[in-house]
């Protein structure tokens, strides 16, 4: 399946007649460290031509700096409702301001990262490059959106990117810039494990770690590196390759009439699989996207599917295919008759979910530890599961591997320098990258101090890790713990809560120039955290509402307001 979609080609031929420059910008915008990755490898493309690159971060960038790049290549992913990656916010601001310059002299293209799954897909590559050429820049080659299965499209940006560069600076005329050596000698050992070609980690252990009585499971895995060459830091994510639940897959060949060992094809290349193990292990299939449902109209006998995917019913349709998955679009339209094969080859590839890493490379050596909230609940009267999270939780055990690779994120560092004071807020599930945070500056002997907030639901059963934190305050290496347990007292307190309580304190920390860092949900804990920032620096630091808001974005810029949330 092609993933990618396409810009309208630009039909203006503008004569190349000058030579052009070899000055290339590459700015990328990163939540999770796609794009950063991308823009890295396309830096290195460049450089082997011949070019002279600057590869920069949104975040880094010095907006004055705009008016002098030439050529420039934008790579930025989407958040959920449409929003650049916090740290492009600033940059993506100032280009759609009226400060602004014009950029008649300069060439660009987008490459936008996203999930057809969400309706904003691609909103921020999209609003880049509608925004660059409004400014006068030259589009050099048609904007790509990638939904999450990224790499093909994104290679194929990345040639016609180098094609329309190339043929347009002197580097064509001649084999000049081609680089003589080729491949350049690699000094580190460098992981051959990437995320299109996971490492089969084996599992260590897998523990509950919420007590009996808890509304919650959540899941403490660790996994052996042994042999895999996996370097992380704290702050990074763990891609983890899951199953699809055999309930479900079994449910879908029966509905559909196929049976679970006939072969499938499952890629260009011609790979087969049965279509139980295709299902399984291959295919996204509790997540129904509008260009499939597309797809899957033409080949289905509903009527009234077809006239959902019609022009004018957008709003009807991305009701419909909300929380559903594939079964209950086989349950509501006939598909009779339609193959395995032509059914298969319109879905995606089932997505690794990544989670942060709770583990110290330093105090786990060869190894990575995750934290992961089982999700379980009921729609349409049947049990749904969190794929990848009740897979970990119901089927593995030690002893058997699971296929993973590390996700950089240069979004969430701990401070360079070790006296540097840190807060971190990071209630459920939030609280595993700090475990990696503490566990690393006991492990290097750093000096600063450390504040954590935590919160779930009871104390009794629901505080994870809690006799390390409790632990690591008794020796001092974790400085301050304050907790929020919501359901343990009439009224809700939440994390946001504490920190109100404790405003004067947390301020004198940000002044000394503590770092502060959130991890966890978004749209709810995150959000209200932040609001919570402003408040208390407003009050403490007495300042209008707008002066508390710029304290923030400053903290932010000097990458001292850094944010994991999912
Ligand atoms: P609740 O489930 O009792 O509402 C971890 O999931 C913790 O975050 C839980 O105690 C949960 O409380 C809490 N939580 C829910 N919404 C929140 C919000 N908007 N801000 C902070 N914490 C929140």
């Amino acid at each position: 399946t092609v993933t990618a979609v396409a810009a309208p080609v630009e039909t203006s031929n503008v004569q190349e007649t000058v030579t052009l420059s070899k000055d290339v910008t590459i700015l990328f915008g990163s939540q999770t460290g796609n794009s950063n990755g991308l823009a890295k490898k396309m830096a290195k493309k460049l450089e082997e031509q011949g070019f002279q690159i600057t590869l920069s971060s949104m975040g880094d960038f010095k907006p004055n700096q705009l008016k002098k790049v030439e050529n420039l290549l934008i790579v930025v992913s989407t958040q959920g409702e449409g929003d650049p990656p916090d740290n492009a916010i600033p940059f993506f601001e100032f280009v759609h301001s009226k400060r602004a310059p014009q950029l008649d002299h300069a060439r660009f293209a987008v490459l936008g990262l996203g999930d057809t799954s969400y309706e904003f897909f691609c909103q921020t590559g999209k609003d880049f490059d509608k925004r660059l050429e409004e400014l006068g820049a030259e589009r050099l080659v048609p904007r790509v959106d990638c939904d999450v299965d990224f790499e093909e499209p994104a290679t194929a940006w990345m040639n016609d990117v180098l094609t329309a560069l190339t043929q347009s600076s002197d580097t064509s005329s001649s084999a000049v810039a081609i680089n003589p050596s080729g491949t350049a000698s690699a000094v580190a050992v460098e992981s051959e494990y990437t995320r299109t070609n996971p490492f089969q980690a084996e599992v260590l252990e897998n523990l509950n770690l919420n007590g009996r009585g808890s509304s919650r499971e959540t899941r403490h895995i660790e996994l052996s590196l042994e042999g895999s060459h996996l370097e992380y830091q704290p702050g990074d994510s763990l891609g983890v390759y899951p199953q699809n639940h055999p309930q479900l897959v079994s449910d879908i060949i029966s509905a559909m009439n196929w049976k679970g060992d006939d072969i499938v094809t499952i890629s260009k290349h011609g790979d087969q699989a049965s279509l139980h193990e295709a299902l399984l292990h291959h295919y996204e299939i509790t997540t129904v996207t509008k260009p499939i449902v597309q797809q899957l109209a033409e080949l289905s006998s509903s009527d009234e599917l077809k006239a959902l995917v019609s022009p004018g019913r957008e709003q009807d349709l991305r009701a419909y295919i909300s929380g559903i998955d594939l079964l209950d679009l086989i349950q509501d339209h006939s598909f009779v008759g339609v193959s395995a094969q032509d059914f298969t080859s319109v879905l995606r590839k089932i997505p690794a979910r990544l989670y942060s890493i709770a583990s110290s490379p330093q105090a786990f050596p060869e190894e990575v530890h995750v934290t992961v909230r089982a999700v379980r609940y009921e729609a349409r009267g049947r049990e749904r599961y969190g794929v990848c999270s009740v897979h970990l939780a119901e089927r593995l055990e030690a002893g058997d591997t699971l296929p993973v690779y590390i996700q950089h994120n240069d979004n969430f560092r701990l401070p360079e320098n070790p006296d540097t004071p840190i807060i971190m807020i990071g209630p459920g599930t939030g609280v595993a990258p700090f475990r990696a945070f503490v566990g690393e500056r006991e492990e290097t002997g750093a000096s600063g101090k450390s504040w954590l907030f935590y919160g779930d639901q009871h104390f009794a059963t629901d505080f994870l890790y809690q006799t390390e934190w409790q632990r690591w305050l008794k020796d001092g290496v974790l400085t301050r713990m304050d907790v929020a347990f919501s359901r343990d007292t009439a009224e809700k307190v939440y994390v946001q809560h504490r920190m109100l309580e404790r405003s004067k304190e947390l301020f004198e920390w940000l002044q000394e120039g503590a770092a502060i860092y959130v991890c966890g949900d978004e749209k709810q804990m995150a959000n209200d955290v932040h609001l919570t920032l402003e408040q208390i620096i407003a009050q403490e630091g007495q300042l209008s509402p707008e002066e508390a808001t710029e304290y923030l974005t400053r903290m932010q810029q000097e990458k001292r307001y850094q944010r994991d949330v999912y």
